[in-house]
């Protein structure tokens, strides 16, 4: 089996100048293919409210979704290390309803770390999970449980006063103890820059080249979300042509009567035929198709 990756390992390939590659991740199958990939950490999102969901923010997601997709996720991932999504409101109370919340994503959930959204005003928070044996990933920039307070899914940190505020943020998270950040549609120039300031690996979508690795969300990347699709995503595989096809291919098949076909079908032997012939000869002749 795989040598798990560690919030250590994250650290030193950043050192190194290896970039780290995430994935959102919301159920077995899925997860195990991406871990057999070689993707280093899947993040079970709350972006699951949008694109499984059907939601069009990331607001009505609950705790026991997340934990519940963490389950899904943690059984399937060998390799990769599996952060949560604390969702709306289940940490913003007070770092004890914070570690509450952590608690169950990890035990119950199975997941390695978790991640929360906030900067300066959530360090104290920060503080008590990591001391509590918590790995904690931040997430700045846009911030999408603040979509509302934000005015939208717009680019944050493009003027003096916002960068230097994203700064001062990701360095007040680096220093109550999270092992890594995510910096979400934000100029690269400035993403760059804290990258550089920091220690820790900073992960972005929407915020450049420049960074320590990169996000993106799953059916966004492969071709399965309809509707808004940010800029910054790139398809990587066009699944929703996929899928269509095989499924229009499987009605026409049942229409026409050629699916299953004597493959797929389980027949009597003729010792259980004959036992069954007075039987199966009392059924009416079907009409001829
Ligand atoms: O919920 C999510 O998928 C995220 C990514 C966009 C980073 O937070």
């Amino acid at each position: 089996m795989a040598k798990r990756i560690t919030t250590r390992k994250l650290v030193q390939m950043k050192q190194a100048g290896e970039r780290i590659a995430m994935i959102t991740a919301y159920d077995y199958p899925i997860a195990r293919l991406l871990d057999e990939a070689g993707v280093h950490m899947l993040l079970v999102g709350d972006s699951l409210g949008m694109v499984v969901q059907g939601h069009d923010s990331t607001i009505p997601v609950t705790l026991d979704h997340m934990v519940y997709h963490a389950s899904l996720v943690s059984r399937a991932a060998e390799r990769a290390l599996v952060v949560a999504d604390l969702p709306f409101l289940t940490y913003q109370v007070s770092a004890e309803q914070a570690l509450q919340s952590a608690a169950r994503l990890m035990q119950e959930g199975g997941a390695h770390a978790v991640k929360l959204e906030g900067g300066g005003e959530m360090a104290h928070t920060v503080r008590r999970l990591v001391d509590s044996g918590i790995p904690v990933m931040g997430h700045l920039g846009l911030t999408p449980q603040s979509v509302h307070a934000l005015g939208g899914f717009t680019v944050q940190g493009r003027t003096r006063n916002a960068a230097e505020r994203l700064l001062a943020d990701a360095m007040a998270l680096e220093e109550a103890g999270a092992f890594s950040l995510v910096l979400e549609m934000v100029p690269a120039e400035v993403a760059g820059l804290i990258r550089r300031k920091l220690t820790i690996p900073v992960i972005g979508i929407g915020a450049g080249p420049d960074c320590d690795g990169q996000v993106l969300v799953f059916h966004d990347m492969m071709g399965l979300t309809s509707g808004y699709i940010p800029r910054h995503n790139k398809v990587y595989a066009q699944l929703a042509d996929v899928i269509r096809q095989a499924a229009a291919a499987y009605c026409t098949e049942v229409a026409e009567g050629t699916f299953p076909g004597d493959g797929q079908t389980i027949r009597l032997k003729p010792e259980e035929r004959e036992a069954l012939r007075d039987l199966l000869e009392e059924a009416p002749a079907t009409p001829a198709r």
